[in-house]
């Protein structure tokens, strides 16, 4: 038996692209099934202009063609300029900025370190409505990795939304109840992003029988009654919760070494493993707000009126181990449970 499932087509609100032979090996992975993405700015140089996000959203068009359309974003420097963010932000370059604390994760050395240095930038930034999109981890070596986001709302996050309250912000790819609990007790300009990745592991996944690189990423997932509480978010209904896959791919060589990269490449299977979740927790009516409403609504942006139907069938749908690029092969996330439900008329098929 088949059980099909019409969403309006689906956008991906956190997203890797990377540059070069490795953009031009994945973004098709993620233009198959979305509209549109928010494109992180982490490459080596970081995006920090205007007219570098334009020049990188050229050469991602170049790759996907203009069915798929890159919603491109700023990396937050010290010495951004607030002109130039609003000005690309008028003249609909970007979409949003991208927070990192200086070395929370890959690509991120030339983040903030003093936060008090980027009040002008916010300022501006709330005057025009551009979202902040936040990497939510404080990197003071005394705090434990798995304590990293509940600091960050408490010692940065909350601080900064006190002090520019009509700033819009998201905290992206959040791993903890904390996080959960602090969205829900703010009423207003504040949204967050789940990952697929996050929705199916908890640290054991990274640690027992053996590390495994692969699921190893920022923030890192955390035990298993966090991820509970993110299904259980993501599944809710409440709007303020929407896709943002973090799909970030590592050649495969980088990750499995002694010091081994952070990210999940999930863009492959992610419609299919987040089916399969949404199914599982009996929220397959909540997949659409999930997927296609909620980041739209959030963005000012409409939903797509493009569809994407998902199909459910008795045998177990199968995806490539890896994708050879050529920047290297990027193994695709394994959820470690049978797949049943697939993208119909995939173009894979
Ligand atoms: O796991 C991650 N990978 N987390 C991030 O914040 C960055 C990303 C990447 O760029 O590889
Ligand atoms: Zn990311």
């Amino acid at each position: 038996m088949t059980t099909r499932l019409t969403l309006p087509r689906p956008d991906d609100w956190h997203l890797h692209l990377r540059d070069g032979a490795m953009l031009a090996g994945i973004a098709p992975e993620s233009a198959r099934h979305f509209a549109r993405a928010i494109i992180m700015p982490n490459l080596v140089p970081p995006v920090v202009t205007g007219r570098e996000a334009q020049a990188y959203r050229d050469r991602i068009l170049a790759v996907t063609g203009a069915g798929f359309t890159p919603l491109m974003t700023l990396y937050l420097t010290e010495a951004t300029d607030p002109a130039d963010v609003v000005a690309a932000h008028r003249d609909g370059i970007i979409t949003a900025v991208k927070l990192y604390p200086a070395g929370a994760t890959t690509n991120s050395a030339s983040g903030v370190r003093d936060f008090d240095r980027v009040r002008g930038v916010l300022d501006a930034m709330a005057e025009a409505g551009i979202p902040l999109l936040c990497h939510g981890e404080v990197t003071d070596p005394e705090i434990d990795i798995f304590d990293r986001e509940a600091v960050f709302i408490d010692r940065v996050l909350d601080p900064i939304r006190r002090r520019t309250p009509e700033l819009r912000v998201v905290m992206e790819h959040i791993t903890t109840l904390d996080a959960v609990a602090y969205v829900r007790s703010q009423p207003e300009r504040l949204g967050a992003t789940i990952t697929t990745h996050h929705l199916v592991i908890n640290r054991n996944h990274i640690l027992v029988g053996g590390i495994r690189p692969h699921y190893y990423c920022l923030p890192v997932a955390k035990r298993e009654t966090h991820r509970l509480a993110l299904v259980e978010a993501a599944t809710s209904g409440d709007a303020r919760f929407f896709l943002g896959t973090d799909s970030a791919p590592h050649a495969d060589d980088a990750k499995e070494s002694a010091c081994g990269c952070a990210g999940c490449f999930t863009a492959t299977n992610t419609m299919s493993v987040l089916a399969q979740v949404f199914d599982q927790a009996g929220a397959l009516d909540r997949l659409d707000g999930f997927v296609s409403r909620n980041g739209a609504a959030f963005y000012g942006l409409p939903v797509n009126e493009d569809t994407l139907t998902l199909e459910k069938t008795d045998s177990r749908v199968t995806y490539p181990a890896r994708i050879e690029t050529g920047a290297g092969p990027v193994t695709v996330f394994d959820p470690g449970f049978p797949l049943y439900w697939q993208v119909a008329q995939d173009a894979r098929s």
